[in-house]
């Protein structure tokens, strides 16, 4: 059962009490690391009410923190070398599910942490003599939107279990080894970074169960402090929401469809409808989804929650941490005044979109719709001013919308499940006085012209780039499930699906600027990701293609799946999509949506050497194949 909407309100990321303190900043002698936080277990109200009692529900989430843990974690705000920070943040991850269960069903028929065998694996050793139960669950944290040394960086084969006694095979290749003190780079721009799990093959799992949060890093421009020169709103009318959808069973607990008969799951285990034998495996057990959609909108972990704000200027900083929605914002009055009041009616308002992923814009769009693909993030200004005593509604339009491109079943399934009312995602109620000590000061031009002299925006282009030609392909793996996955495009025009663990492909030179060319030959959206690097992005072309016989793919486990052969890929005409359209992309990115029947162009200079990922960030995909390495020499 749903229930009741915009009641609670929603913790602002940004607000001082959700901020992990900087041990380095007691005024004492510099100690190490700058901050130290665990993974752990823990109980939090989400909103839901037992319907019975009419009292809160308790829902049981895994959160990082510093002392008590939350979910989404408490936020990193650290400041850029620019600024005068130091030229690294030092952070230890602590792991402490040790519990003997994850909070929800794990596939261990995936290729994951502990199905690792020796043969594939770097070191030899044969994960499969590890469980959950025995041995706690593996983690490791990526850092999402940073510029990080390899071994830092999070990638899916560095997972660690509870006190470092399990260690992914990539630790191997690590000069000095294993360590759980990583240092992230600061020599960085301001920008909206987050930081989640992204251990193999269960990231969507506990990045589900909560390990997210905000990683916001400040600079001479972007202060976060009121009276900047680019007129940007500041705390406390500066507000971060972690935007995710999740389902609850009836006791609070979060659900997450994995066996037959479970709500959603035969939709949701080819995304298309289809039923499988409910004997998909031998031995039976849990089975991952081609992708999850829930029917909550969840804000910093509140169900449909509220903000309290006053008739000026706002700047929100929005991140997409659903596992596989794409979202489309608007933001309309509600239809009547009122604390019941769920729909908002009339014409959207505009906003302007300031920045995205990882720093600012080079201007200011207005817009009313704003597209945000699963893992990105946003940096919007809005006015509340003149909307005195009335509520706002922060909607989701999803499938609805003049996108200028089809984004496929991520978006389409309020047509399958009208009931879902993920539509809605939170309220802002503008009840509070204005506070006069504080001017509104927010500005367009003023912005504008900063963003000009001081050179906002994307990254340069580089002419005469390498040019690399990589695709998105679906498939179906060994027991028939959909199975989406990456690839290249060769010389010839056709196009070649791999695995994970197949050998590396991706292999730009240190230093070089390469432009990507991103082939989708799927039915469906992508947002794609590649780690170390921020993009520009060039633009979008129409494609077709030839679909052949299917051919065999190489699973982990040594049997073999089936993708369509691809042959004859030839570009259409241009694709032009932007702001009227939803999508802003005048801003350094680190995620691009790829739509389908279409190559997507990007640019980005790999300024680190090492094994890096480049990967979809619908996390049912990446931990289904959909994920490649990407070795930067
Ligand atoms: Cu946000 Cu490789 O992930
Ligand atoms: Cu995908």
């Amino acid at each position: 059962a749903l229930q009741p909407k915009f009641i609670d309100l929603a913790p602002n990321a940004l607000d001082p009490g959700f901020l992990f303190k900087d041990l380095n900043d007691n005024g004492g002698p510099a100690q190490q690391p700058n901050f130290s936080l665990r993974a752990r277990e823990t109980v939090q109200e989400t909103g839901l009410i037992n319907t019975k009692n009419g009292k809160r529900l308790k829902t049981k989430v895994w959160g990082y923190g510093a002392d008590t843990v939350s979910w989404p974690g408490q936020t990193f705000q650290v400041k850029s070398l620019s600024a005068g920070g130091a030229p690294e943040t030092v952070v230890r991850w602590e792991n402490e599910l040790n519990g003997g269960q994850h909070l929800l069903p794990v596939d261990t028929n995936l290729h994951w942490c502990y199905s690792l065998h020796g043969a594939g694996s770097a070191n030899g050793v044969d994960y499969r003599q590890f469980t959950i139960k025995k041995d706690g669950v593996p983690i490791i944290t990526h850092l999402h939107g940073g510029k990080s040394d390899f071994q830092f960086d999070g990638n899916p084969e560095f997972f660690f279990s509870p006190d470092g006694k399990i260690k992914g095979p990539q630790w191997d290749y690590v000069p000095g080894g294993f360590t759980n003190t990583f240092r992230y780079d600061n020599d960085v721009r301001a920008g909206n970074l987050w930081y989640h799990d992204h251990a193999l093959g269960i990231t969507r799992l506990n990045v589900y169960a909560g390990l997210a949060g905000f990683y916001f890093v400040r600079d001479e421009y972007d202060t976060g402090m009121a009276d900047n020169l680019l007129s940007l709103p500041a705390f406390p009318y500066e507000l971060a929401y972690a935007i995710q959808d999740r389902m609850f069973t009836e006791k609070g607990d979060l659900f997450y469809p994995a066996f037959p008969g479970d709500p959603f799951y035969d939709d949701f285990i080819t995304g298309e409808g289809a039923i499988l034998p409910p004997d998909l495996f031998p031995g039976g057990g849990p089975t991952a989804l081609a992708e999850f959609f829930g029917d909550h909108m969840v804000v910093n972990g509140k169900i449909w929650p509220k903000a309290n704000v006053e008739p000026r200027h706002y700047r929100l900083r929005l991140l997409n941490g659903c596992d596989s929605r794409f979202m489309a914002i608007r933001f309309r009055v509600a239809a009547s005044s009122g604390a019941t009041d769920l729909n908002g009616a009339g014409a959207p308002l505009p906003f302007y979109v300031t920045g995205s992923d990882q720093g600012l814009a080079s201007s200011a769009s207005l817009t009313d719709t704003l597209v945000i693909e699963p893992g990105g993030r946003y940096d919007v200004v809005i006015n509340f001013s003149g909307l005195e005593d009335t509520r706002i509604i922060m909607e989701n339009i999803g499938g609805d919308a003049p996108f200028g491109g089809d984004l496929g079943d991520e978006v389409a399934d309020e047509d399958l499940f009208p009931d879902r009312q993920t539509d809605r995602i939170m309220a802002f109620d503008v009840v509070l006085p204005f506070n006069n000590a504080i001017a509104d000061s927010f500005d367009p031009a003023t912005f504008n012209a900063w963003a000009a002299d001081l050179g906002f925006g994307p990254p340069p282009v580089t002419p005469g780039a390498t040019i690399r030609r990589v695709a998105l392909f679906e498939g179906l793996d060994e027991f028939g499930r959909l199975q989406p996955l990456l690839g290249i495009v060769d010389q010839d025009s056709t196009a070649t699906a791999f695995t994970w663990f197949q050998p590396t492909t991706e292999v730009p030179a240190l230093s070089s600027t390469e432009v990507w060319e991103i082939y989708n030959f799927t039915g469906d959206a992508h947002p794609i990701h590649l780690h170390l690097v921020n993009f520009n992005i060039l633009g979008r072309n129409e494609i077709s293609f030839t679909e052949g016989a299917p051919v065999p793919v190489l699973q982990h486990n040594g049997t073999l799946g089936q993708v369509a052969g691809i042959s004859g890929v030839t570009e259409g005409g241009a694709v032009g999509l932007g702001p009227t359209d939803g999508y802003v992309e005048n801003a350094p990115k680190d995620m691009v949506t790829a739509l389908p029947g279409q190559v997507t162009r990007i640019s980005a200079t790999f300024e680190k050497p090492g094994r890096y990922v480049w990967h979809c960030h619908i996390l049912s995909h990446e931990d289904h194949e959909m994920m490649r390495v990407m070795q930067v020499s």
